[in-house]
């Protein structure tokens, strides 16, 4: 009898033609996470389940599944995921790491550039009908050129976000628990400093760390107040990495100058004083949103369920204690 997989969203085509010949396929296509009661129930029978960062897979669903072999995330962030708890019962985790590197990349200069440049406000004063033509102080912005660009978090996609930095020729300063190698760092001239040293110089700051204990609310009232009421934030890594609350009294302060922001909080829900500021420019978790990327992404999220099935490694394992003892 073939495995079942319980596939939480619908999935692009090229992953869906690797996954049909192998295992009988329960897919959930309504556009809204499954309820957990729901997915404990679907989970019963299932060897595997792939999901997406809206779907809380937590000790409770995990334990829903007695024949579960392995989750694979479609996404590289996986804090949805009790990981801790599914290495108790020996399920492998997955991510999809690198692939989306250069994707999320482009996106995190989206929003960098639409809030130096008031790209989000100038396209609404041309659709509104009341712009007079060209005005010498109309909607000035701030210049990104020559500008410095500090990275929280350094690791795939802020050097990749470092890397775009050279054609603008920024000053980069980068903050993470482990230092680049030397080459890394000549190549991307980046500089590591010290965590209040990029929050004090940066003229636009970048988030690139994972949701962890630790950088919940990394960036709170106290980070905000250390940074130049210049500086812009952008966030395309998780919504609790930054205080929104504390952000928007920022904001309203005038202790930063503007924010964009692809992540939140409470995901989709969005604070409402955000909403009504045009210092800020805001996109519905877009960092990845690539026809081509999201289409990699699914296929390697499939690859890593195959593996498991075919009793093999995944190859984007995140808890490799699981094969403790067993050779690579
Ligand atoms: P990554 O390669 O693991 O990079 C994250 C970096 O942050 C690592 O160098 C890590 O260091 C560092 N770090 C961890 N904890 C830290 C701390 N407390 N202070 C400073 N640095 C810390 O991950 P990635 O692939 O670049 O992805 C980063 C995150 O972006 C993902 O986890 C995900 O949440 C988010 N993301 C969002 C989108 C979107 O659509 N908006 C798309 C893709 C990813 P260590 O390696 O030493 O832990
Ligand atoms: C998207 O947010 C991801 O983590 O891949």
């Amino acid at each position: 009898m073939k495995p079942k997989i319980l596939i939480t969203r619908r999935l692009p085509e090229a992953a869906m033609k690797l996954l049909k010949p192998q295992a009988t396929l329960d897919v959930h296509a309504e556009e809204r996470p499954i309820p957990k009661p729901e997915l404990m129930k679907r989970l019963a029978d299932k060897t595997a389940l792939i999901c997406q960062l809206t779907q809380l897979v937590d000790a409770e669903v995990l334990a829903a599944g007695p024949q579960l072999r392995v989750v694979a995330n479609v996404a590289v962030g996986y804090d949805n995921i009790d990981v801790q708890a599914a290495t108790q019962r020996r399920i492998a985790v997955t991510n999809t790491p690198g692939v989306l590197d250069e994707t999320t990349a482009d996106f995190t200069w989206a929003l960098l550039l639409a809030a130096a440049r008031r790209v989000v406000e100038g396209d609404a004063l041309v659709r509104s009908g009341d712009w007079r033509g060209w005005d010498l102080l109309l909607l000035l912005g701030t210049d990104v050129f020559g500008k410095t660009l500090g990275l929280y978090g350094f690791g795939r996609i802020g050097r990749a976000v470092a890397a775009r930095a050279r054609g603008f020729r920024m000053r980069t300063l980068y903050y993470d628990t482990q230092r680049a190698p030397a080459e890394v760092e000549a190549e991307l001239a980046a500089r590591s400093v010290e965590r209040e040293t990029l929050l004090r110089e940066s003229d636009f700051l970048s988030l690139h760390v994972p949701l962890l204990p630790e950088t919940h609310h990394a960036i709170g009232a106290a980070e905000l107040t250390l940074m130049k009421p210049t500086a812009i934030l952008i966030n395309a890594a998780r919504g609790p990495v930054v205080d929104e609350a504390a952000l928007v009294a920022a904001l309203e302060n005038g202790t930063i100058a503007g924010a964009a922001l692809d992540v939140y909080e409470n995901e989709p829900k969005v604070h409402p004083k955000l909403l009504k500021m045009k210092n800020v420019v805001l996109a519905p978790h877009l960092g990845s949103a690539s026809v081509e990327t999201r289409t990699r992404m699914a296929v390697m999220a499939a690859e890593n369920v195959l593996a498991v099935l075919a009793g093999k490694r995944p190859p984007n394992l995140v808890n490799p204690e699981i094969y403790a003892g067993q050779p690579v």
